[in-house]
């Protein structure tokens, strides 16, 4: 499990499966390894239930299907707002258009008053929505813990301000599309929070980037994908790894997923741990504030930053302009 050499067979790369039921060592050493190789992995027996998973999908099919006129309610393209149904076919950024529609939520926990600014269809979309993020932050809240562990970094450094934020949940629906040379779902982006847990779609579309090129997630029946957000890589000064990833179109089959995303407050300072800096490692940031860090990193909502943002002398770069 997680283990890197069991993960490239044959010039084919499989992502690290991390069993969250076996012990608390193993599993931060297998969490620790792929966040410095690979930025990117799965996990199985999450805690997450079976039954909030199939909820999920279930309330993410009938919102997608509801008439254009009830989700035309809800659809905003003010980038500013938390809580907004868009689409990427008719969203511009910077002129480019992506085979997408979003809807995005923001959820405190527990998500109290932040509930009545979704949608009220379907019926129960607020109850399963509300339970699917319950557990997922907890688990993604557990990782962080576990990655500090490996670190050796106190396992609450991620508990206060730099995981949170509301939470934000995003219910992703990529239709069929006529031209997939063309036209991608989500184009290559760092994730800009600071850990993400996808709920992945059994249609295959999401692919990350592996010395140079793209491979495709495929994920085991019930894991979550989980990639490390730009902010961690920051925190541990380059340790761990923010990795470049898109969604492609597929000409037969819609493809939908779920990601629920880990997100520091917006005053938080965004800057290496000092446990990782010493004589031998400077500091390779400037810190900001994550207010200004978002805007560093594109303006535009996760996965549409639409700016390529792996290479660290390009944030270094940025981060020193401010
Ligand atoms: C994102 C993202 C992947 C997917 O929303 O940032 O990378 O499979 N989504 O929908
Ligand atoms: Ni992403």
């Amino acid at each position: 499990m997680g283990d890197l050499h069991e993960s490239f067979t044959e010039g084919v790369v499989f992502l690290p499966v991390i069993d969250l039921s076996h012990g608390r060592d193993e599993v931060s050493r297998a969490i620790l390894d792929a966040g410095k190789n690979i930025g990117f992995f799965q996990v199985i027996n999450h805690g997450v239930t079976e039954q909030a998973m199939r909820d999920m999908e279930a309330a993410c099919r009938e919102f997608f299907a509801l008439p254009a006129d009830d989700k035309a309610a809800f659809y905003s393209e003010d980038n500013g707002k938390t809580n907004r149904y868009f689409s990427g076919s008719t969203y511009q950024t910077g002129g480019n258009k992506y085979w997408i529609d979003c809807l995005r939520l923001g959820c405190s926990i527990p998500a109290g008053d932040s509930k009545n600014n979704w949608p009220d269809k379907p019926q129960n979309l607020r109850e399963v929505v509300e339970k699917f993020t319950v557990l997922t932050r907890d688990m993604g809240m557990e990782l962080l813990r576990l990655l500090c562990q490996g670190m050796g970094l106190r396992t609450d450094y991620f508990d206060g301000d730099l995981g949170g934020a509301d939470v934000i949940v995003t219910l992703n629906h990529y239709p069929a599309c006529p031209d997939p040379s063309t036209m991608i779902g989500l184009p290559p982006h760092c994730d800009r929070n600071l850990l993400s847990i996808l709920l992945p779609s059994a249609v295959p579309g999401l692919q990350y980037s592996h010395n140079g090129e793209w491979i495709d997630v495929e994920p085991l029946p019930n894991a979550f994908i989980v990639n490390l957000g730009l902010p961690l890589e920051v925190v541990t000064n380059g340790m761990l790894k923010s990795i470049e990833h898109r969604v492609v179109t597929n000409t037969t089959m819609a493809r939908t997923s779920v990601g629920t995303f880990i997100t520091p407050t917006k005053d938080c300072l965004i800057t290496p741990a000092e446990d990782f800096l010493g004589e031998e490692n400077p500091p390779r940031y400037h810190a900001v504030t994550y207010a200004d860090f978002n805007l560093i990193h594109g303006t535009v909502k996760h996965g549409l930053c639409g700016v390529k943002t792996t290479n660290l002398k390009i944030k270094e770069t940025m981060s020193t302009k401010i």
